[in-house]
């Protein structure tokens, strides 16, 4: 039997308890030992619950208990998250965490340390929820130089995006309804100005080429400032608005990375990945694309996720899984040398075709959509290029880049 113990009995960790109650016995055959837990963690008592036989507000009988070989966090947010982990290795336990924070901002440290003891530090769950990501960038895609990840790694946003498109619901309720099926960060604005996606990014950015890809070097658009408008005017284009997280490596020297929505057509890989999937491809230069589809978010995709993590170090006991992600920090490039395309909206009363195209040379027209608005599309210009545009423009109304 492997003990193990769960920190938070929140969403993500209820899910754990639940599904090693409902596969126990195919969970057991791959691990090959029964998964038992001996603890669960949380400040709150939960009456009537059968997990309050198990439950602990200590943390320290954790720690210092040396049946216990796995500890699970997925309380999320930096602290107690990172003393806790940190000791538990310290202390000799394998570690899985749900949690993106921790691993962007801890992850190098963390994976040095497991290392270090011939423990292991899993974070399947950490992104994309229940899609297999990390596993396969470490284990699976090993022949390849990766060159390009892009994918929608939020699932709330991509859940709202797609109610207000599909169902014309508006921003809040979608909201609301993201966060009432467990979706949502505690803080929904990590969300919504898209943190989740940077922080998702910049883990697998800093798995794929194997440095420290920093979460605030990463620039970051969300979706808050998407209207009922843009998403009008999007249909009219065939297309649809998702918030893409990105990161490309050209060569050692230029690799940049940024998280903003883009409006895609039906040609692109990721249109049809909706309500609260997530989808990731990645271009490898010997393999091509590869592409991840699945639950990016919720209780049992997510759970699932850090159980099969937990098979993994059970069956890993006392053998590190070789990670690549060195704390050497990779220097991105600015994002003002970054080329896209842009949809942008201006005000007709104060600007002619003739002003748009003086700044900005041969422009898409894009017809008609709302009285006294003039619609356009930029040729490919950098980011740099395009803020410079912007300030020039009379009465600016939006831009969303664009993929077609
Ligand atoms: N709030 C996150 C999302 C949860 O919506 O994707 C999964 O990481």
């Amino acid at each position: 039997m492997i003990n193990i113990a769960v920190l938070g009995y929140g969403t993500i960790g209820s899910g754990v308890v639940e599904v090693l109650k409902t596969n126990g016995d195919s969970i057991r055959k791959r691990a090959g030992d029964t998964i038992n837990i001996k603890y669960v963690l949380d400040i709150r008592d939960f009456p009537g619950d059968p997990i309050m036989d198990i439950l602990v507000h200590d943390v320290n009988i954790i720690l210092n208990d040396p049946e216990v070989k796995i500890v699970v966090e997925v309380m999320g947010g930096i602290e107690p998250a990172y003393t806790y982990v940190k000791e538990a290795l310290l202390k000799g336990k394998s570690v899985i965490t749900s949690n993106k924070e921790l691993v962007a901002k801890h992850g190098a440290e963390l994976l040095d340390i497991a290392k270090e003891r011939a423990l292991n530090f899993l974070f399947e769950a950490s992104v994309g929820g229940g899609i297999p990501i990390i596993r396969p960038l470490n284990q699976s895609l090993t022949a390849d130089e990766i060159v390009e990840i892009t994918g929608i790694l939020n699932g709330t946003t991509n859940y709202i995006l797609t109610k207000m498109s599909e169902e014309g619901i508006g921003f809040a309720k979608a909201l609301k309804n993201a966060q009432d099926l467990g979706y949502a960060e505690r803080d929904p604005s990590a969300d919504v100005e898209g943190y989740d996606s940077c922080r998702k990014i910049a883990i697998l950015s800093s798995l794929a080429y194997g440095m420290q890809v920093d979460f605030e070097d990463i620039y970051t658009e969300g979706i808050a400032d998407i209207t009922d408008i843009d998403i009008s005017y999007a249909k009219a284009l065939n297309a649809r608005i998702k918030l893409f997280a990105t990161s490309v490596k050209e060569n050692d020297d230029n690799v940049f990375a940024m998280v903003a929505p883009i409006m895609i057509r039906a040609n692109h890989p990721l249109y049809s990945v909706n309500d609260v999937f997530n989808g990731i491809y990645v271009r490898g230069n010997v393999i091509g694309d590869v592409m991840f589809y699945g639950s990016g978010a919720g209780k049992l995709p997510t759970a699932s996720a850090v159980v099969a993590d937990v098979v993994d170090a059970a069956k890993h006991l006392s053998k590190n899984i070789w990670t690549i992600w060195s704390s050497k920090k990779l220097e991105l490039v600015s994002i003002d040398k970054v080329k896209n395309r842009f949809f942008v909206r201006v005000a007709k009363d104060k600007n002619s075709n003739e002003d748009i195209k003086a700044i900005f040379g041969e422009i898409e027209e894009v017809p008609e959509v709302v009285k006294n608005e003039l619609a356009f599309i930029t040729p490919l210009i950098t980011e740099g290029e395009m803020q410079e545009k912007k300030e020039r423009i009379n009465g600016l109304l939006g831009s969303i880049r664009i993929r077609f």
